[in-house]
């Protein structure tokens, strides 16, 4: 039995919506609670012996279908979060780095992104990426397309996984939040050989403590990526 590894973290944020509605709040109130919630979780792992990479769900390229007054809420907070979280990514070492369709984001969210991203290459302790816009479906298919532009008649796995959007590792261990058991078009490429967990946890509920609990959960796990 191989020991697991666990180098690349990936968490499905979900049920921000039901967190609110249990409290009475707007459905804005658990984005804004959730958006919260991923500092300590990225804190956590910048602290963690093995977790190099952790991505985060945080938008898709299915919540353009959210009411209007709910996507350009998501945008502000997006915007605010960056401009929050600057301190945190410096003091913590923390590399920000962004995949996903970002052209369709306005020119200074985009800018934002751009220039966080500049200011934190140099952090080596973790990355935090945050998908946006993004769908895994759409990153394979436009990566197979650059190949084809690039002059490839035969692609192989090795030309996909190395031209991706996303070069990082495999995700070792992906995590969905709010009871949901779905995958919902994130990292379809990159999650051949993961491991899951889902927790009934509300995204706004859930702790580095709980995200401590189930990683020791996934220690005792044994992965054999297709052997015995
Ligand atoms: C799903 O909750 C959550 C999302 C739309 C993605 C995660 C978004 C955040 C954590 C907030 C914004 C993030 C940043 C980085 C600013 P839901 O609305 O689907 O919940 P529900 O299923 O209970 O309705």
């Amino acid at each position: 039995m191989n020991s697991l590894p666990l180098k690349h973290l990936a968490i499905i944020m979900d049920g921000n919506g039901r967190w609110a509605k249990e409290r009475g709040l707007k459905r804005v109130k658990g984005h804004e609670k959730g958006a919260e919630m991923i500092r300590g979780i990225t804190t956590y792992c910048a602290t963690h012996e093995t977790i190099e990479t952790v991505t985060f769900y945080a938008f898709s390229t299915e919540n353009w279908k959210r009411p209007k007054m709910e996507v350009e809420f998501l945008m502000k907070l997006l915007d605010r979060y960056l401009q929050n979280e600057l301190d945190t990514y410096q003091e913590h070492g923390v590399r920000f780095q962004a995949i996903g369709n970002l052209s369709q984001f306005s020119t200074a969210l985009q800018k934002r992104i751009k220039k966080t991203e500049e200011l934190t290459r140099n952090n080596t302790k973790l990355t935090q990426v945050l998908a946006l816009n993004y769908g895994g479906r759409a990153e394979i298919t436009d990566t197979v397309n650059r190949l084809i532009k690039e002059g490839k008649t035969e692609i192989t796995e090795e030309d996909i996984s190395s031209h991706l959007q996303t070069p990082y590792s495999d995700i070792d261990f992906l995590i969905r939040t709010s009871g949901e058991e779905r995958i919902s078009n994130f990292l379809l490429w990159q999650i051949s050989y993961a491991e899951f967990y889902f927790t009934p946890t509300l995204w706004p509920d859930f702790t580095p403590d709980e995200l401590d609990t189930i990683l020791t959960d996934y220690k005792q796990r044994a992965r054999r990526f297709g052997g015995v």
